[in-house]
């Protein structure tokens, strides 16, 4: 059974969908509400909205395809968007228009997803809901605006393959940060699995999960009953999350290294240096520090916050850290513990003379002030004008190992009723987590508020019987997948619709 054709509650309306192919088109029954389809006048006249006279366009290709990569002494046959991971650097001004050619010359379907952009809907890269899947062989020309500066990934949005190389960096320059800075790292951290004797296709086997969620499996190997890793689940246990994850990685990788052979971050000494930190994980969130200096946070999923000065911070998978740092003379590890897990990664940062530190270095910083994102505050700039939900919608974050299940509202995606929205409207999110999991929520298209002053997001971690709540204004009419960022909880049903009616 086609996943399309059961998930009737993403069927919009009828406007502009002739001559188009499967997406959406499906016709809706009497008792399902209409929706806004991703090719609605809607969805075309907010583009038109962001668009800026003047503004540059700013073109690039992917080509996702099988690529050979060394992660430093460690072979691996993947699949990315280079012969390295990340993929391409994207990078370009607010207001820009961006426009992507995707070329796959994978075995299998894919798509790419702009993670964290508040773009136009049909361009949002979900297939079955805003695109068809571009198949193998097949290109898709990706065109949007690009409202708001701060750091921001691509990714594939279908079946697991974000576990693969198929991840890349994407910058939007904010023009007032000219000078603030005199150098900038970007660091992506990962969890890896492929090419070291077992697909992610074959974890998620080895999980007993059921593609329940979007796209069922694309695995080109897929395995059943492999060892997850091990024997470690049960030791798996972060204080500060809850759980830790469902996936034991052999290796955990800053800028694609691992830690035996690391990246090596310049500057010169007192250089003040900007961090741009992505979680690219599947299942692994991080707890990152820098030895020997604090950590000054100034933005996180692209949105600026009051700075705050920590040790260590922990990074979700799907959110980005901003942090400034002036660094000091000598050398000095950049580590990224896995966390609750066991394993790290590092890179190097060099500013003058020293010995490396060695792979498995664990600086203090990790042990003293750590925080998570959702405890900073928001920049002034940047708040959401106090406002009374028009309404709130729950959402119940279930499920667990045994089967390996995890739903929203008692739901997997497939069958579970959309979060009905209107554009203008104020939308409060309430996300209970009623698992021994912590799961990073993300929601498309949007950057939600915390509450009470708390920061502009749109991945936020909600660690395992607490809840969090979120604010946002429905200015961006569409579908917009809601979901948690573990990509396989995502995968195995933990997504939900945020869904626009005309
Ligand atoms: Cu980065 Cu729907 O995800
Ligand atoms: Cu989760």
């Amino acid at each position: 059974m086609s996943p399309l054709l059961t998930r009737r509650h993403l069927i919009a309306g009828a406007a502009g969908l002739a001559g188009t192919a499967g997406v959406v088109a499906v016709a809706a029954d009497r008792n399902t509400p209409k929706l806004v389809n991703p090719r609605a006048e809607a969805v075309r006249r907010t583009e038109l909205a962001r668009r800026r006279p003047g503004a540059a366009t700013v073109r690039a290709t992917l080509t996702p395809r099988p690529v050979t990569l060394d992660l430093g002494g460690v072979t691996v046959d993947t699949w990315g968007y280079a012969e390295a991971a990340p993929g391409p650097l994207i990078r370009a001004k607010a207001g820009d228009l961006l426009r992507v050619d995707v070329v796959n010359d994978l075995p299998a379907d894919t798509s790419v997803h702009w993670h964290g952009i508040a773009l136009r809907n049909d361009m949002d890269g979900v297939p079955g809901v805003t695109q068809d899947p571009i198949g193998a062989g097949g290109r898709f020309t990706y065109e949007f605006t690009l409202p708001n500066s701060g750091t921001y990934f691509y990714h594939p949005h279908s079946g697991v393959q974000l576990d693969r190389a198929l991840y890349g960096v994407l910058i939007v320059d904010d023009p007032n940060d000219a000078g603030r800075y005199d150098q900038e790292w970007i660091v992506v951290l990962d969890d890896w699995v492929d090419g070291t004797g077992r697909t992610p296709e074959d974890v998620l086997a080895a999980l007993g999960g059921n593609a329940g969620g979007m796209h069922g499996g694309h695995g080109m190997n897929h395995g059943a009953g492999m060892p997850i890793g091990g024997g470690e689940m049960e030791s798996m246990m972060s204080p500060l999350l809850g759980g830790a994850g469902d996936v034991d990685y052999p290796h955990y990788l800053i800028n694609g290294r691992v830690p035996a052979a690391p990246v090596t971050l310049t500057a010169r000494p007192r250089q003040r240096v900007r961090l741009r930190l992505v979680n690219a994980a599947s299942d692994t969130a991080f707890r990152v520090a820098l030895g020997g200096h604090r950590l000054t946070v100034t933005h996180t999923d692209g949105f600026p916050v009051v700075p705050d000065v920590t040790d260590a911070l922990v990074v979700g998978m799907g959110e980005r850290v901003d942090v400034e740092v002036v660094v000091a003379d000598g050398v000095f590890p950049l580590v990224a513990v896995a966390e609750g897990k066991t394993g790290q990664a590092l890179a190097v940062v060099r500013t003058g003379d020293g010995r490396p530190p060695s792979a498995q270095v664990r600086p203090a910083e990790l042990d003293r002030r750590v925080i998570l994102a959702n405890r900073l505050r928001a920049a002034d700039s940047v708040w959401l004008p106090q406002r009374a939900p028009d309404r709130t919608h729950e959402l119940v974050l279930g499920g667990g190992m045994m089967p390996y299940r995890w739903t929203i509202n008692g739901k997997t995606f497939t069958n579970a009723e959309p979060l009905l929205a209107r554009e203008g409207e104020r939308v409060r999110l309430r996300m209970v987590n009623q698992t021994m999991m912590f799961h990073p929520m993300h929601v498309h298209g949007h950057t939600f508020a915390l509450r009470d002053g708390g920061p502009r997001k749109d991945t936020v971690i909600v660690t395992p019987h607490q809840s969090v709540t979120v604010d946002l204004d429905a200015d961006n009419p569409g579908q917009w997948m809601t979901h948690c960022h573990n990509i396989y909880h995502a995968e195995t049903g933990m997504m939900i619709n945020l869904a626009y009616q005309p």
